[in-house]
């Protein structure tokens, strides 16, 4: 195996408008809707952890003070709980802050997930890093990250992360081209193209909310002019990389990932996601699932 850098740091661009989840995130980040009891963007920050990347940096924006509220500490809170003796509850509001050091950065204007992921550039430097989507989640069970960066530290350059989708949703992701490789969850990716009509799609197999991408990109983002809805789109940028050796930090592989994903910007998918996420709790299954299913006949 070639000695590749290795992937230490974790973006998360987290400073997008939320329009789809209005009027709920005019004041409040779509990132702090909870599913269940906890934030959306804690569970990204314990999947980036679990996979070993306790250097996270935050791109943040206007409204977006909780994020940074939700992950330091809370003194009086817990000063308050250690009165009470509530030792569980005081470490449920003490978790977040220990999960990774934290590092924010804000991003003055939302000009696009790639002009995000281009405020990271001083924060990352040289080096190949993972970037996470604030508001998409992938179920702990399913280690879609550690295998990204296997991925990468056998390939090189830049790694998405794609899962198939019905035809007619492609034009809501970036699509990709894909050729086999001797691994069966692991492609090539030829060429990208951004949210494009169903009939000019060039397979089902959509980019998803997980990155590993070589440092080489801030360069390219830096060339690349706003595209699609005049914003600096990250997939235009990958698509130059895809184009390129290994010499000029290519290529890009993409995993095929099977597993649980759910987009929390999505009324509809958040709404699936809290119900799921409940169902699978211990603590509330055996009043919620009987409840669930009393309702269902309810109104069916
Ligand atoms: P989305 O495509 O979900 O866009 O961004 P959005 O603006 O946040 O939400 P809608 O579509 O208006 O409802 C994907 C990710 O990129 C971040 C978002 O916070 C989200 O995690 N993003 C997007 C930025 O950080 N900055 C941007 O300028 C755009």
């Amino acid at each position: 195996m070639a000695d590749f850098d290795p992937v230490t740091k974790a973006v998360v661009p987290a400073a997008g408008l939320g329009t789809r989840f209005l009027p709920a995130t005019k004041a409040t980040p779509k990132e702090m809707l909870p599913i269940v009891d906890k934030p959306a963007i804690q569970y990204v920050v314990e999947e980036a952890a679990s996979a070993g990347l306790l250097d996270v940096l935050m791109v943040t924006g206007k409204n977006k003070r909780s994020i940074e509220d939700h992950f330091d500490r809370a003194f009086e809170l817990e000063e308050a709980l250690e009165a009470k003796g509530d030792e569980h509850r005081l470490s449920q509001v003490r978790e977040p802050a220990s999960l990774a050091t934290l590092h924010y950065v804000r991003q003055g204007e939302p000009k696009g997930l790639g002009h995000a992921v281009l405020c990271a550039k001083h924060h990352v430097g040289d080096h190949p890093f993972a970037c996470l989507l604030g508001d998409d989640l992938i179920d702990h069970r399913d280690h879609l990250l550690r295998r990204m960066i296997e991925v990468r530290n056998t390939f090189g350059g830049s790694v998405i992360a794609l899962m198939e989708v019905p035809k007619e949703s492609v034009s809501l992701y970036g699509v990709a081209t894909i050729e086999p490789t001797d691994e069966e969850d692991v492609v090539r990716v030829t060429d990208l193209v951004e949210k494009p009509p169903a009939d000019e799609a060039p397979s089902n197999w959509a980019i998803i909310g997980r990155y590993v991408i070589d440092p080489t990109v801030f360069e390219v983002l830096e060339q690349t002019p706003p595209g699609r809805g005049g914003e600096i789109q990250l997939t235009d940028a990958l698509r130059t990389l895809a184009a390129r050796g290994p010499e000029e930090g290519g290529p890009v592989h993409g995993v095929l990932f099977r597993g649980r994903r759910y987009d929390t910007g999505d009324k509809l998918d958040y709404l699936r996601t809290v119900v799921k996420f409940a169902a699978d709790r211990q603590d509330l299954a055996p009043e919620f699932v009987p409840w669930l299913r009393e309702f269902l006949d309810e109104i069916s």
